[in-house]
């Protein structure tokens, strides 16, 4: 099973991130730009928050607010759960099945080296089990064939 630091190996550890007191606006255009559905929210230096799509969907469309008068620090999520690069794919789809969230920032230290998806996710696992039912599949085929 891969580790963290072999998905980042992979997808690449840029970090897209916005700013508090940019407008929910502002950063949904950069989510679009990007294609992504979240992006982790840097005071300065300092990791404060994560805006995803569902902070949008439930604290600015329900609520009948607008996104272009509202900043991100109002509607962020500011418990921020995370990941370090040693931890394997299913240890962290673990923890995304738990607390509910689809984004993890990955942190080494103090230091943040990048962000994984619940798709990112998937895709390790589902290709570390088709490895695995390969692998399984051959045994048997070898096995039936001697005997
Ligand atoms: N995971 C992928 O390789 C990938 C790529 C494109 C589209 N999709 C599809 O899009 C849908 C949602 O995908 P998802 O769960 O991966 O979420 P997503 O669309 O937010 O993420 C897409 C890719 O961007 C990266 N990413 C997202 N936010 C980031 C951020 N703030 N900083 C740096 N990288 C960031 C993710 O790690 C992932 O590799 C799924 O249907 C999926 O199949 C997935």
């Amino acid at each position: 099973m891969k580790t963290i630091n072999q998905v980042l190996k992979e997808k690449g550890s840029e970090i897209w991130a916005t700013a508090p007191n940019k407008t929910v606006f502002d950063a949904l255009q950069m989510m679009a730009d990007k294609d992504i559905g979240a992006l982790l929210v840097m005071d300065g230096e300092k990791l404060v928050g994560i805006f995803s799509e569902r902070d949008y969907a439930r604290k600015v469309i329900l609520k009948g607010k607008s996104s272009k008068e509202l900043a991100v620090r109002e509607v962020m999520s500011s418990h921020i759960y995370y990941i370090t690069p040693d931890i394997t794919c299913e240890q962290a789809l673990g923890l995304m099945t738990q607390k509910r969230v689809r984004h993890l920032p990955v942190l080494d230290g103090n230091k943040l080296i990048g962000v994984v998806s619940i798709g990112d996710l998937v895709k390790a696992v589902i290709a570390y089990q088709k490895q695995v039912i390969d692998r399984l599949e051959k045994h048997i085929l070898e096995t039936t064939s001697i005997t």
